[in-house]
């Protein structure tokens, strides 16, 4: 358990998450092409899911391209609205009568995105791009000029080479420093990085994800990483979420569920990783295809229709996310609930199903 940060020390408690999701619901409504059809059925982007995210933690979020992880991440920081659930911050509900307000949670929820360039405003010089969120906040500009400075240094760009350069004349790395120099620029406890290195080469990546793990050490901070690179994952992470059309389908801890995936989605996505064998990356993954529409989500087990070993059950009856075992690993499959109706329910026999037969 890290140290709390002295500044936050009255406000915050050891043992309770920094962040409590509870049921978080978002659908999109899509448009007919002729209006006389009337409305068509929405996308069901995020669809009722509840997590925890502790203090100091890295919770990995992964799922293929389309499974809501932007969605979700949008939702948490409030640039879009949910229809459903609750997001609590350190024990109080963002949002509503008499809860925390999106200003004050803004704060100290911050998010980096993929597109370093986009983030930024191409006018604007270095230094007043990461000293702007402070000014709007009411630091004065000096104040908010030297705490840029500082941060800048903190990201491992060199002050007085940067301060008065323009994003074009920054590399993609640089720039992503800059993006995450910005995010840190309010103190914030709480960092969303949505696909945040994934347009960086190796090498770059390597490197920022380091000065992000320094990072969350010294500023004792807490991350939401999502990415689709499971490799970079579990790299960074110490919890991992795993999300099927809008859903999650297993959550723990990273070495445990990379080591042992209970989910046979999650098998599957670990499967389909390329790997550094130039024999093995030709390998066919065990599953194909896209996943199917989520407006028209599968009934049932959402993955029943991909998954190798679904049974009639698994059509019928929506698995519940519950706990697996002694750790704080939980999963949605009938395979590892008993008595679910699954021909192989029960942890023994569920443990020998591989793709391998
Ligand atoms: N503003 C929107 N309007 C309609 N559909 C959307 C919108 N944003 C996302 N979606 C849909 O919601 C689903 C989840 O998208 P997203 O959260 O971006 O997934 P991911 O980040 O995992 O790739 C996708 O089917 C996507 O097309
Ligand atoms: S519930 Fe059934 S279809 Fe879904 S993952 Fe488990 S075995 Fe496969
Ligand atoms: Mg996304």
């Amino acid at each position: 358990m890290p140290a709390i940060n002295s500044q936050n020390a009255n406000t915050e408690t050891p043992q309770r998450p920094l962040l409590q999701v509870q049921n978080l619901r978002k659908y999109f409504s899509t448009k007919r092409a002729l209006p006389a059809f009337g409305e068509s059925p929405p996308v069901r982007a995020v669809d009722g899911i509840s997590f925890d995210v502790q203090k100091g933690e890295t919770l990995g979020v992964v799922g293929e391209s389309g499974c809501g992880k932007s969605t979700m991440a949008r939702l948490l920081i409030r640039l879009i609205d949910p229809d459903e659930g609750t997001v609590i911050l350190d024990g109080k509900t963002i949002g509503g009568p008499g809860g925390l307000p999106i200003r004050e949670m803004r704060s100290r929820v911050q998010m980096v995105f993929q597109d370093s360039y986009a983030s930024l405003n191409p006018r604007l010089p270095i230094e007043e791009s990461i000293a702007f969120g402070p000014i709007s906040a009411g630091v004065p500009h000096d104040e908010a000029n030297e705490r840029a400075i500082a941060i800048l240094a903190k990201v491992g760009l060199e002050p007085r080479l940067f301060v008065h350069r323009y994003p074009h004349e920054l590399s993609g790395g640089q720039r992503q420093r800059v993006n995450i120099a910005r995010a840190l620029a309010l103190d914030p406890r709480l960092l969303i990085l949505d696909e945040a290195v994934s347009a960086l080469d190796k090498s770059v990546e390597a490197q920022v994800l380091n000065l992000l793990s320094d990072l969350r050490k010294q500023l004792d901070l807490t991350y939401i990483f999502i990415s689709h690179d499971l490799n970079v994952v579990r790299y960074i992470s110490d919890k991992v979420m795993v999300m099927y059309l809008g859903e999650i389908v297993e959550i723990g801890d990273v070495e445990q569920v990379y080591e042992d995936p209970r989910h046979p989605y999650t098998k599957a996505l670990l499967m389909a990783q390329p790997t550094m064998d130039p024999n093995r990356r030709t390998k066919e993954a065990p599953i194909t295809g896209d996943p199917p529409n989520p407006i028209r989500p599968p009934s049932g087990c959402r993955f029943h229709t991909r998954c190798p070993f679904a049974e009639p059950v698994c059509a019928e009856k929506v698995p519940p996310l519950i706990r697996d075992g002694e750790g704080t690993r939980r999963v949605a499959c009938h395979l590892w609930q008993e008595k679910s109706g699954h021909s192989k329910a029960g942890s023994d026999m569920a443990k020998e199903l591989s793709y391998a037969g």
